[in-house]
């Protein structure tokens, strides 16, 4: 399973890719907003950081196809890496249809059910980015939508990517990883949390005790 960072805050993609752990980015109109910054000035940066799959969303103000097909070429213009995220709706599918005919890279976003994933995949989607945490969130476990698409999309060898999105733990990235989802967009605090074990820590003050008992500083 590849590893994307999912953040517009440059500082932890700097961070997370100066450890090789990552390939790509995704972001959404909330991360930008967070960081308070022009859309194409953050894009550009991570663009410079990160070689690889960089997802920005359509304005969630644009709601018809047209206007999404229209800002999928401005924001695929702004890098050759740049994938357009569109939300999963019967206009962003028609998006998606044109987008990825002139070869535009898509990311459908806000999957909640089997059934969604796989129409964006028979629109052409690049990438579905199903959302577990926010179904975990509403006691709906939201692993088994990941292991219902990775099925769906073996059956038929459908070529979309599956970004498991939404991932709030580092139990999370495991299960998509058992469950075989393509990639997993992770937030940098749960990198980091990836990072750390108690027997890590221990063994390192172990070891570092036991060679200054014998040879000192
Ligand atoms: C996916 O691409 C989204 O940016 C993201 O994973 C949403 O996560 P959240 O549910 O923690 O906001």
């Amino acid at each position: 399973m590849k590893l994307f960072i999912d953040t517009a805050n440059v500082e932890d993609i700097r961070k997370a890719n100066d450890m090789g752990v990552i390939c790509g980015v995704t972001t959404n109109p909330s991360l930008i907003a967070k960081e308070g910054r022009d859309f194409k000035e953050v894009i550009k940066e991570i663009a410079e950081i990160v070689d690889g799959p960089i997802s920005g969303e359509v304005k969630a103000t644009t709601v018809d196809a047209e206007g999404m097909i229209k800002e999928g070429r401005e924001i695929a213009a702004i890098h050759p890496n740049m994938v357009v995220k569109i939300p999963m709706t019967v206009e962003g599918l028609k998006a998606v249809k044109v987008l990825s005919k002139e070869g535009i890279k898509t990311n459908v976003t806000l999957i909640f059910s089997a059934n969604q994933a796989l129409l964006a995949a028979r629109a052409g989607a690049t990438y579905v980015s199903p959302f577990l945490g926010r179904l975990d969130d509403i006691s709906s476990p939201g692993i088994n939508l990941i292991e219902d698409i990775v099925q769906i999309f073996d059956n038929y060898g459908l070529e979309t990517e599956i970004i498991a999105a939404s991932i709030r733990n580092p139990i999370h990235v495991t299960d998509c990883a058992l469950a075989g989802a393509s990639i997993a967009t992770i937030p940098y605090s749960v990198i980091e949390q990836m990072t750390k074990h108690p027997l890590t820590d221990q063994g390192i003050e172990k070891f570092k005790k036991d060679y200054l008992a014998v040879f000192g500083e």
